[in-house]
């Protein structure tokens, strides 16, 4: 079972004058769905950035199963360990919604014919059904295009899934579903699942709840 541990985790931007994080310290399960919510600009992108092994800590340490990323290939991490899913989805828009999903598995080397058996099985299982695989992702919903965006992320093996703002660009009821399937990812799948929101619904159906203020985290 995977886990993200952060420890007294500092960062600061160059030529800043303060930190954006400051001492954060907290830890994300698998198994669970935890929503970081906050101000506009109090660092939860931030925080996503490094979890997500885009940047390292100013200060403190980030453990995966107990090992610090300090250690790791950062590439290796990125690859392997975690995937990110953003508010604009950011679908290849000249692919497919079955290539969309395919391309991460082809770039790992996975032959194409391997890539399109699992992508299949990932598009069916976050709802995108086969009269879909061969639509532009300007052809989908917006709710669909983020289930395709959810699907190439669960493409790469990755256990730890880190969302930020996913549902910004929904509506009601496509962001009820998109947040219930997230969290059945967890449930059901054993995913760490971590979501950056500024919406209270999607707050309310986490496991967990962080609030960042002032460069800290705290639980709510
Ligand atoms: N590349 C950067 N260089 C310098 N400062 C940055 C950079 N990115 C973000 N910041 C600053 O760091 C702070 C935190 O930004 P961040 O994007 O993490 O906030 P956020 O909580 O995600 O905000 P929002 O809810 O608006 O998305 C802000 O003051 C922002 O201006
Ligand atoms: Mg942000």
């Amino acid at each position: 079972m995977v886990a993200l541990t952060l420890e007294h985790v500092s960062y600061r931007y160059k030529k800043a004058a303060q930190n954006v994080l400051d001492g954060v310290s907290c830890r994300f399960e698998a198994g669970e769905m935890t929503a970081v919510v906050g101000p506009s600009g109090s660092g939860k992108t931030t925080l996503l950035s490094l979890l997500a092994g885009l940047d390292r800590p100013g200060n403190g340490r980030i453990l995966l199963n107990g090992r610090d990323l300090a250690a790791m290939d950062l590439d290796d991490y990125r690859r392997q360990s975690v995937s990110v899913i953003f508010q604009a989805f950011q679908l290849f828009p000249l692919l497919t919604a079955l290539e969309n999903v395919c391309f991460p598995m082809e770039l790992n080397g996975l032959k194409k014919k391997e890539a399109e058996v699992r992508a299949r099985a990932q598009l069916e299982a976050v709802g995108i059904g086969k009269g879909k695989w061969k639509r532009y992702p300007a052809r989908l919903s917006g709710g669909e295009q983020q289930r395709v965006a959810i699907a190439r992320a669960l493409s790469s093996g990755a256990r730890i899934l880190l969302a930020d703002e996913p549902t910004g660009n929904l509506d009601g009821e496509n962001s009820r579903n998109i947040v219930d399937l997230l969290r059945n990812l967890a449930h059901e799948g054993g995913y760490c699942v971590v979501i950056v929101t500024h919406d209270p619904t999607v707050a309310e159906a986490s496991d967990r709840v962080y609030r960042m203020e002032e460069g800290r985290l705290r639980s709510v």
